[in-house]
């Protein structure tokens, strides 16, 4: 299988601190990987690093066969990467509509093609009963769902999605994880960053463990959440036994 997005050896300092320390791992064309640990890990950095928004200071990141690191993040975007931003930031006085429209406009610059693509973002991510509303006006959920379709509307191959489940209720986690599960059956390779374990359980195929900035495990969801030094750092021993501790939310 083809290799979507290959990480190696990726460093960045914020002075003193080291956010993401010599971080490797890669992810095959059409596969979901999840990011996790606890806050401050590096996980967001690394996202910044990966979509060009900070520079590392050392380390390499090739997405479908391109070199990365240099590259100012519209040229990522336009190379087929998108994400969401942990904290959304729509532009509030702008209609969803208009929002999504902003993504679209990357390939196609007419008003009606980019219209076209906005619309259809809009209804896979079940907003078009709100398309005209100023997105200042959504709901959390709703917020995320933005998210999404203004990524989705840049038509990506590789998806990065920054705790797009965060403050969701129960049901509404259950209707990520299919919105998610349903880009993944259309080919798009995913790389998520949540909290909600059920969810990463649910999608990832493969999942990478973040604390201090370093790769502290990876592998098969199963194998990474029996993990020892995965419960100590991020867990917390009562996750084993069905209880929620630690920073991970089940
Ligand atoms: N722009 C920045 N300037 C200074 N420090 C930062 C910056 N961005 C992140 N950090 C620090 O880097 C560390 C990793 O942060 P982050 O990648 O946001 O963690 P996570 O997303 O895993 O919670 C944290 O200690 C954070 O305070
Ligand atoms: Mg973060």
């Amino acid at each position: 299988m083809a290799e979507a997005l290959i990480v190696r050896n990726l460093s960045r300092r914020f002075g003193g601190l080291r956010a993401v320390q010599d971080l490797s791992f890669s992810v095959n064309e059409g596969e979901t990987v999840a990011l996790i640990g606890p806050n401050g890990a590096g996980k967001t950095t690394s996202f910044n690093l990966i979509t060009g928004y900070h520079r590392p200071n050392a380390g390499s990141i090739a997405a479908f066969g391109r070199e990365l690191v240099g590259l100012r993040p519209h040229a990522i975007c336009a190379h087929g990467l998108a994400r969401t931003f942990q904290v959304a930031r729509p532009f509030g006085k702008m209609t969803v509509l208009a929002n999504v429209m902003t993504g679209a406009f990357l390939h196609d610059r007419t008003m009606d093609g980019a219209r076209e693509k906005a619309h259809e973002a809009i209804d896979f991510v079940g907003l078009s009963a709100k398309e005209h509303l100023p997105a200042r006006d959504l709901t959390t959920i709703d917020q995320r769902r933005l998210e999404m379709a203004r990524a989705l509307a840049t038509q990506p191959r590789l998806l990065l999605l920054d705790e797009v489940m965060a403050g969701l209720n129960p049901a509404e986690i259950d209707q990520a994880v299919a919105l998610i599960e349903r880009l993944s059956q259309r080919g798009l390779t995913i790389v998520i960053v949540e909290h909600v374990m059920r969810a990463i359980m649910a999608v990832a195929r493969i999942i990478v463990v973040l604390d201090h900035g370093q790769k502290i495990a990876e592998g098969k969801p199963e194998e990474v959440m029996a993990n020892a030094e995965v419960i100590r750092a991020y867990l917390g021993t009562g996750f084993v036994h069905g209880a929620v501790s630690g920073a991970a939310q089940c």
